[in-house]
């Protein structure tokens, strides 16, 4: 079922979460600060930022971080509705293959808004990872 259109109002407030978000990464070796936002069918928002560590392949980014927190607090099946990512350094991020396979998990028409060449842009998770990994 495609997902109801985010308002204007919406899209600043989940903005805004992520913008706050990204001031608790923890990113001492790349430096690179990020933050993410996700706003679920319920209504609810909540947030995560990336989280490095020494061993690098044990970082986390932020995209997941949410929706990890978001399935946990989230009562029955999660569904997404938005995510939201910004940096510190305000440069082109789009999520990577290994979140967008996670995003795409919670819903087909999720719409993802993240730093593009212009400013904040906003895709569809079908349309950043056509042919998603489904096992139903
Ligand atoms: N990172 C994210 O948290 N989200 C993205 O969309 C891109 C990359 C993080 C992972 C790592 O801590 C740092 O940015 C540099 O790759």
């Amino acid at each position: 079922m495609p997902s109801i259109p985010l308002t204007r109002a919406e899209r600043d407030q989940l903005l805004e979460a992520a913008k706050q978000a990204l001031e608790r990464a923890y990113a001492p070796y790349s430096h690179f600060h990020v933050g993410a936002a996700v706003l679920t069918d319920q209504g609810q928002i909540f947030t995560g930022c990336n989280v490095e560590n020494a061993s690098y392949g044990l970082t986390i980014c932020a995209e997941r971080s949410a929706i990890f927190t978001a399935v946990q607090k989230t009562e029955g099946r999660l569904a997404l509705r938005a995510v939201a990512v910004a940096n510190r350094a305000q440069v082109p991020c789009s999520p990577c293959g290994a979140c967008r396979q996670v995003i795409a998990e919670f819903g087909r028409d999720v719409a993802v808004i993240y730093h593009g060449a212009n400013g904040f842009q906003e895709s569809t998770i079908a349309d950043l990872l056509p042919e998603s990994f489904r096992l139903s």
